[in-house]
């Protein structure tokens, strides 16, 4: 059986692990928002319409902020039309998603299901077709308190205290040719520091975002980050990296080394970012917003979903409803490896997304809400993973893979918490056929206990939940797991994702 071990030391820190790195993205996508969160006839529903089924899974889920309303629909999206008197709220064409959007539910209706799921609003506004103004304008809808014509209206609309709204995105993915009012980055950088020090003099505590690459192998991947942040390196304070993986061709192999692929995006991007800082002489740091991250089957979103023709563009359609298995579990759970490993410069990111579009929560309309398979590791991990992200050394063997040529068998992180003094570590085991015994040396930890243990594995990898099945696979206790003599030993079977927390 392989082998690897890690050693583990509270003092060899990387980073604190921020709370919003466990954050989510709902966008008016296909039935993310309607017939997900959002479902007025459900036997489960809230006096506001909101499923309470859903509102306990999310918080089961362990969601701290979430990004809203998009996505490529925000580029399209007028905030105005989605608040005030339910009757007055015209219909939209959706063009990114050729849908028809109600505005059925809008800023104050989201924040409001915010509150009851506990998690914190990340608001991106639209500078696709819009610009300056209109993030003026709603950011006075939101963090202005009274007296003004815009704040005076959300409190006519219902909601009194201001939101607060601390994050904020400048438009979302402007670099992709998809994207409705796309740029080229000189032209975006402008823009994007002409609105973040318009909104600076509306409100100076606010956090902003800018767009970097909508992944890493567009053409402009880095030139892109390089310009964007030249413009405005003094005016924002993270920039976002988004990425989708799938498997591709029945290579699970190359699949389950994903994440080697997320470290160098991540590090490629912060190298950009230091550039710029040098070349600017400038002593703050720019950090990532890794807002846009998950398992996607994008090759399968085809044909059949395309909507054509836009007399009939429907409402909350079934769109990118990927069905997860417990392989895209263990790399959902080695995505979050990752973002732990970067915790010093990471530090933000939301898994896209929440409900039924590409989402860790399915929901029926009607009926029965459940989680699939990526819910487990991001849940877990958002438990656990509290404190300083630590950095393990780790000896491990490899394995080739078509795509990213021999890479670690095994890829591990731990967090420690000096207040709790508990440990977690997260594991994986990337093997197609064989478990891998590890050995953490936890001497430096002082005498530790094993708390909880959990692993995510299947004799079949490619398993899901569906509606019919909605507990086929599940975590369960790792019995291997022991602590003696400052050694803990583990088994990992082959293809799967550990916790164990240590105290
Ligand atoms: O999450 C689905 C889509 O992926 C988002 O709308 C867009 O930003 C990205 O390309």
């Amino acid at each position: 059986m392989p082998s690897a071990s890690l050693t583990l030391d509270p003092h060899f820190t990387v980073g604190t692990v921020q709370r919003r790195l466990f954050g989510s993205f709902v966008e008016h996508l296909g039935r993310c928002v309607y017939d997900g969160i959002y479902e007025p006839g459900h036997p489960t529903a809230d006096t506001e319409g909101f499923r309470a089924d859903v509102i306990e899974l999310v918080r089961e889920l362990g969601v701290s902020a979430i990004r809203y309303p998009g996505g490529n629909f925000v580029s399209g999206f007028r905030w105005e039309d989605a608040v005030g008197p339910h009757g007055d709220r015209p219909a939209r064409l959706d063009l990114a998603w050729h849908s028809t959007e109600t505005n059925e539910v809008g800023l104050d209706e989201f924040a409001g299901w915010l509150d009851k799921v506990g998690s914190e609003l990340m608001y991106a506004v639209n500078l696709g077709t819009r610009g300056v103004l209109e993030a003026l304008d709603v950011l006075e809808y939101a963090n202005i308190r009274s007296g003004t014509k815009l704040s005076d209206q959300r409190i006519k609309n219902g909601r009194v205290e201001p939101y607060r709204v601390k994050m904020w995105c400048l438009g979302n993915e402007m670099d992709g040719p998809w994207q409705l009012g796309h740029r080229n980055a000189e032209d975006y950088g402008k823009l994007a520091s002409q609105t973040a020090k318009a909104m600076r003099q509306l409100d100076e505590g606010l956090e902003l975002v800018v767009c970097g690459s909508s992944n890493a192998n567009m053409p402009t991947f880095g030139s892109w980050e390089h310009t964007v942040l030249l413009h405005t390196y003094d005016d924002v304070d993270f920039i976002s990296c988004h990425v989708y993986y799938e498997e591709r061709d029945g290579d699970a192999a190359s699949f389950l080394a994903t994440a080697t692929n997320m470290d160098h995006f991540i590090e490629s991007v912060v190298a950009t970012a230091d550039t710029v800082r040098a070349q600017l002489n400038r002593t703050k740091r720019i950090n990532i917003s890794f807002d846009e991250w998950n398992v996607w089957y994008q090759q399968r979103f085809h044909a059949e979903e395309q909507i054509t023709d836009i007399e009939q563009w429907p409402v909350a359609p079934r769109l990118l409803e990927d069905s997860y298995s417990v392989i895209d579990a263990v790399v959902v759970g080695n995505l979050l490896i990752s973002l732990l490993k970067h915790a010093d410069r990471v530090t933000s990111a939301s898994l896209a997304q929440l409900v039924n579009v590409i989402a860790p929560i399915m929901t029926e309309p009607g009926g029965a809400a459940w989680r699939q398979t990526t819910f487990f590791p991001f849940a877990i991990t958002s438990r656990l993973a509290v404190g300083e992200a630590l950095d393990v050394k780790l000896t491990t063997g490899t394995y080739d893979t078509a795509v990213y040529g021999a890479v670690p068998l095994v890829d591990a992180v731990a967090t420690h918490d000096a207040g709790t003094g508990r440990t977690a570590i997260f594991l994986v085991n990337r093997s197609l056929d064989a478990a891998t015994t590890v050995s953490v040396d936890v001497s430096h930890l002082g005498p530790v206990s094993l708390l909880e243990t959990h692993t995510l594995a299947d004799d079949d990898i490619y398993a899901t939940n569906t509606l019919a099945d909605q507990d086929r696979v599940r975590v369960a206790p790792n019995e291997s797991a022991a602590v003696a003599d400052g050694t803990l030993t583990i088994e990992l079977p082959a293809v799967s994702w550990t916790a164990v927390s240590l105290g």
